[in-house]
């Protein structure tokens, strides 16, 4: 940490509200984000004195296990993947006795009945469950079995002193069909305003940031538009490939598991005007615009504005299907239909198995107009780029040309930057779940999807798929592991004259 670092402990303070007392009812407590991330988000809050003394977590489950069994098997994961460890806080105890298990088959009233009177018995033992953050971590068949009994149960009912919500994770549907029919069985039982469906990527700090960024400082959205901007690139990568999500990727691929929200998140809060609040109706409304304006790419538009490809072994991974043609990388192109960025092409790219695990938005700059330093006939001075490093090494640089010392004009791009962890520590960026959780606690809905905007980003989503599954797509490419994607990446940017940028990771350019 440098010098003039800032002392985060006074900041928190002055943020530190309690949410009401309350419970956290997780549906899929055997899995493995309750595991990986649930639990140790909620623990790492405990940690930080950011939940109410009247606090409780109930895990919901088939699997058979004790309450002892659970506390065990969550301690294990909080010690692996908590941001705090139990070693560093001494509050373990105090959080394990008031997390619960309820065996529970979903689709069993029964088991809603007895859920409720666990609950009122908590309330009684530890206070405050009949406030009640319902969490859906299973997998999505069973969102509108649970949804349904959640209301039959009268688990969903809320009254003036009373409040009950419900947090929906990814995948929220599987094309815009599917997300429309849930989000209806949903509002049979809940009201929007109850409802919070996840896109973890809107919980990360450097997400959040590009708001600060662009409408907490006056110099950068003057320019941020189509007379000072050329291009702009966001690139989600990923090292790491499958995993043993065969059941789900194979069915899903690149473009359901990424670009329909984590991709076209970062698009909206990139490419939207500015609220004029920061609150969950103005925020939503303005990323909705964007999307609204985006200008679908048909299906017979597939071969000209995308790129689809798989990783080499992919193929031979447990549980694929076997000569499987789900893209594991895309590259897609958008244009954004409104004043801001007409003509202003967006490069969108992400995929597994690729070279580094960089998430970045890289904003390039148009040339300057008129060139006075002399330089060889047709050679141009790099334009300058805007780079946010959303993960990892989070941070920002702006690369500019500067004066190479010496007799003479020459120029050289040097970068201006800045990194979180030399400005605020190491390990101050909470966990994107943290931030997530507390905010549905508070009932703050505004890093979460509301429906319209799920189904504008399944609107989007559909005709390339569609595209993909037809007469129109070219073959699909493969790329070999380590690299940024298939060859065919690389053409499809050169086209226009452009090339990928690695702003943030620094480390060039390979294809396979
Ligand atoms: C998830 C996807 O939503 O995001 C995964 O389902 C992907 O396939 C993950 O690996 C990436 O998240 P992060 O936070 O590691 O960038």
């Amino acid at each position: 940490m440098s010098d003039n670092a800032v002392d985060l402990s006074a900041v928190k303070d002055e943020i530190r509200q309690m949410p009401d007392p309350c419970a956290v009812i997780i549906f899929g407590a055997s899995g493995d984000l309750t595991r990986r991330k649930l639990m140790p988000s909620l623990f790492s809050l405990s940690c930080e004195g950011l939940l109410p003394d009247q606090f409780s977590i109930v895990g919901v489950a088939r699997s058979k296990m004790s309450e002892d069994d659970f506390r065990e098997k969550i301690k294990e994961g909080v010690e692996a993947h908590s941001r705090i460890k139990s070693s560093q806080c001494n509050k373990w105890d105090s959080f394990a006795k008031n997390v619960f298990y309820h065996r529970a088959n979903y689709d069993d009233p029964q088991a809603y009945k007895s859920l409720n009177k666990l609950l009122a018995k908590i309330d009684k033992q530890v206070g405050g469950a009949c406030n009640c953050l319902f969490y859906l971590s299973t997998p999505p068949s069973l969102y509108p079995v649970i949804v349904d009994q959640l209301g039959r149960a009268g688990l969903a009912k809320q009254s003036e002193e009373v409040w009950r919500r419900i947090i929906i994770e990814k995948p929220f549907g599987h094309d815009l069909a599917s997300a429309t029919e849930l989000n209806h069985q949903v509002h049979d039982v809940f009201n929007e305003s109850q409802v919070y469906r996840i896109d973890h990527y809107l919980g990360k700090e450097t997400v959040q940031n590009l708001l600060v960024f662009r409408f907490g400082n006056a110099i950068f959205e003057p320019l941020w538009n189509r007379n000072y901007i050329d291009h702009v690139q966001i690139t989600v990568a990923e090292e790491v490939g499958l995993g043993s999500r065969a059941g789900y990727y194979d069915t899903a691929g690149v473009m359901r598991d990424m670009f329909q929200n984590h991709l076209l998140q970062l698009l909206s809060l990139t490419a939207m005007e500015p609220p004029a609040e920061f609150n969950a109706t103005s925020l939503r409304d303005e990323k909705v615009k964007v999307l609204k304006a985006v200008q679908p790419i048909k299906p017979e538009e597939v071969a000209q504005y995308t790129v689809r490809a798989q990783y080499r072994t992919y193929r031979d991974e447990e549980g694929v299907a076997s000569g499987t043609e789900t893209p594991t990388f895309a590259a897609i192109k958008l244009f954004i239909n409104n004043w801001r960025w007409r003509n202003v092409p967006f490069y969108l790219r992400s995929g597994k198995a690729l070279a580094a695990k960089v998430t970045e938005i890289s904003i390039q700059f148009r040339h300057v107009p008129h060139l006075m330093f002399p330089l060889p006939p047709g050679e141009q001075l790099p334009p300058n780029a805007l780079n946010l490093c959303l993960q990892p090494n989070e941070g920002m640089n702006l690369r500019f040309e500067t004066k190479v010392p010496g007799a003479g004009m020459r120029t050289r791009s040097v970068d201006m930057e800045f990194l979180y962890e030399q400005d605020f520590g190491e390990n101050v960026l909470p966990d994107a779940y943290e931030r997530l959780i507390l905010d549905a606690l508070h009932g703050d809905a505004a890093l979460f999807t509301r429906s319209d905007e799920i189904e504008l980003a399944w609107s989007l989503v559909d005709p390339i798929l569609e595209g993909w599954a037809g007469k129109y797509a070219s073959t699909l490419a493969f790329y070999e592991l380590g690299a940024w994607g298939p060859g065919k990446s690389e053409e499809f940017i050169r086209a226009d004259g452009r090339e990928w940028l690695y702003g943030c990771s620094q480390n060039g350019a390979s294809t396979g």
